[in-house]
């Protein structure tokens, strides 16, 4: 049965809920969600939202560091849009029932502290903000009459105009809408819209190590692909230098708060390693700790480094990271009392599908909001906290743009064909999903990793062509599964971030090579892009 909408949204975090909740009030809304609708980035996020708030911080500081730990790439018109737009956002959270950590006396609230930040502006609600989000925007969309929610609904693919018509290059393309895996009955079902919207997020699981939830597969990005849309920036991965060093934490994140709050990183010998490597020390951008703590292992091959923040009191860490201290202490590590073993791992994905200032990609009713576009506004390093905010401001501007365009004005009436599966069988050898999935994964942390070289880079290309054809034979031949989807959908993240970090001749930001470990001005200060035609 095909569904209708003005808007169909797919992914259900910060950038999905909060585009649905504002466009409810301008039309019907459809979320596609492909676990339960709380399964997002978002829920896992601890720092927290940054904006300027206090009398001592300004606009102008935000923007210089959102500048400064972006390597010279960012876009300025898109810095400004944000930043300037952030206080109005907060407020709007707060109004839809987000509750921030306050001072004592429950007057201000309790702006905190991030790494590349020379400003306390971080609005949080204790190390839990993204749950906290999740729950207040997940309790209105549920409540409103105008949003119909899809639990366990994974995208197959875009239905565009031409995939319909014809395959001729030259019609005019425009998305129609999406077919979707409907995971508990084994259906796919297609739904269509005037805009459709992709907020699905990062793509983490493309790498063996990362803080990111197992939905985090990068499928916005592969969708808007697979439609001819363009992608940018995929090079800047950005690898967070604290997750839990543990066999069962799944790299367990260790909110970048914490030495916000005074944390320093000292080696297994107990000596301090960032001071004398950037002015800020531990407080400096991402990139920098990452690759000083990936040096620090290899030079001394200990297999982590020690994050310590005893020295503020056992008082002080319980109140303020209940999270972080419950979940170490469930693993034998108790951080009031000793310093807690971190390694690096991917965290988020600072490119994505190219948007303009209002969300939409170069492909008609098509937008990108949140992690899965690249807006220009982290450029080379995405600063800390800044991530939640530009979901906020984008999808607003994203509906602003969609209802002035599209809403109320349904593609040209066309018969979408039902999905068909022609003989596609059971599938008799899962284990080939499985191991092209870790095969894939490792192939990206130890080829694509921290530091790379244009070898490594060349021999990951070769695998994972051998793995696509593996599994587009998959694919074609058998039923599908989410497993299935979301595996196609890595490779394809996997060949992006290879070919745009084979693009870029220099060291920038979250890309480095040894074989161009400097910054070409001249040649560089700008962005990657790759565009494919459309299929
Ligand atoms: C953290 O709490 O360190 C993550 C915040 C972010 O990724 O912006």
């Amino acid at each position: 049965m095909e569904k209708h909408a003005n808007f169909l949204v797919v992914g259900s975090g910060i950038a999905g809920l909060s585009f649905a909740l504002r466009a409810a009030a301008r039309g019907t809304v459809t979320i596609i969600t492909k676990r339960a609708a709380e399964e997002s980035s978002t829920n896992y996020a601890q720092g927290g939202i940054a904006t300027v708030w206090s009398g001592e911080d300004s606009f102008e500081s935000h923007i210089e560091d959102t500048h400064l730990a972006g390597a010279g790439i960012c876009h300025e018109d898109t810095v400004e849009l944000v930043v300037r737009n952030a206080p109005d956002c907060i407020r709007e959270l707060i109004d839809w029932g987000v509750r921030f950590s306050r001072n004592k006396g429950e007057k201000d609230f309790d702006l905190g502290r991030e790494g590349g930040h020379s400003q306390r502006r971080i609005f949080h609600a204790k190390d839990l903000t993204g749950r906290e989000v999740e729950q207040a925007l997940l309790a209105r969309a549920r409540e409103n009459k105008k949003i119909r929610i899809f639990e366990n609904h994974v995208a197959i693919n875009l239905i565009t105009r031409q995939k319909i018509e014809s395959f001729d290059p030259s019609v005019a393309d425009e998305v129609i809408g999406i077919y979707a895996l409907d995971q508990d009955t084994g259906s796919v079902h297609t739904f269509t819209a005037d805009a459709t919207i992709l907020a699905t997020g990062g793509a983490g699981k493309v790498y063996l190590y990362t803080s990111n939830p197992d939905i985090a597969t990068g499928d916005g990005i592969a969708l808007a692909w697979r439609a001819g849309a363009t992608i940018a920036n995929m090079e800047f991965v950005q690898f967070h230098p604290t997750c839990l060093f543990h066999p069962h934490a799944k790299s367990f994140l260790i909110s970048e708060a914490v030495r916000g709050e005074g944390a320093i990183l000292v080696n297994r010998e107990g000596k301090r390693f960032m001071v004398g490597q950037h002015p800020m020390a531990e407080l400096a951008p991402r990139d920098i700790v990452a690759r000083a703590i990936d040096t620090e292992l290899k030079r001394t091959g200990a297999d982590c480094v020690y994050l310590d923040i005893t020295a503020k009191g056992a008082k002080f860490i319980k109140d303020r990271f209940p999270n972080i201290y419950k979940t170490c202490l469930s693993f034998g590590i108790d951080m009031t009392k000793a310093g807690l073993p971190v390694v690096p791992a991917a965290h988020y994905l600072c490119g994505g599908v190219r948007t303009n200032l209002w969300g939409e990609t170069d492909v008609p009713r098509l937008f990108a909001i949140g992690e899965c576009a690249c807006t220009g506004l982290h450029g080379a390093n995405r600063l800390a906290s800044n991530s939640l905010l530009e979901a906020l401001v984008f999808s607003d501007r994203a509906l602003t743009r969609a209802v002035e365009a599209y809403k109320g004005r349904s593609p040209k009436k066309l018969a979408v064909p039902r999905w068909d599966s022609g003989k596609a069988q059971d599938s008799d050898e899962a284990v080939v999903v499985t191991q092209n999935w870790d095969e894939l994964r490792r192939l990206m942390w130890n080829y694509v990793g921290i530091v790379r070289s244009e070898k490594r880079l060349s021999r990951a290309l070769d695998r994972i062509e051998l793995l696509k054809r593996e599994i587009a034979e998959y694919y074609w031949n058998f039923k599908l599964t989410g497993d299935l989807l979301e595996l196609r959908n890595l490779c394809t993240v996997a060949e992006l971030i290879v070919r745009c970090a084979m693009q870029r001749k220099e060291s920038r930001g979250l890309h480095t090579t040894i074989d161009y470990p400097h910054l070409d001005e001249e040649n560089w200060r700008r962005d990657t892009t790759l565009r494919r035609r459309r299929i």
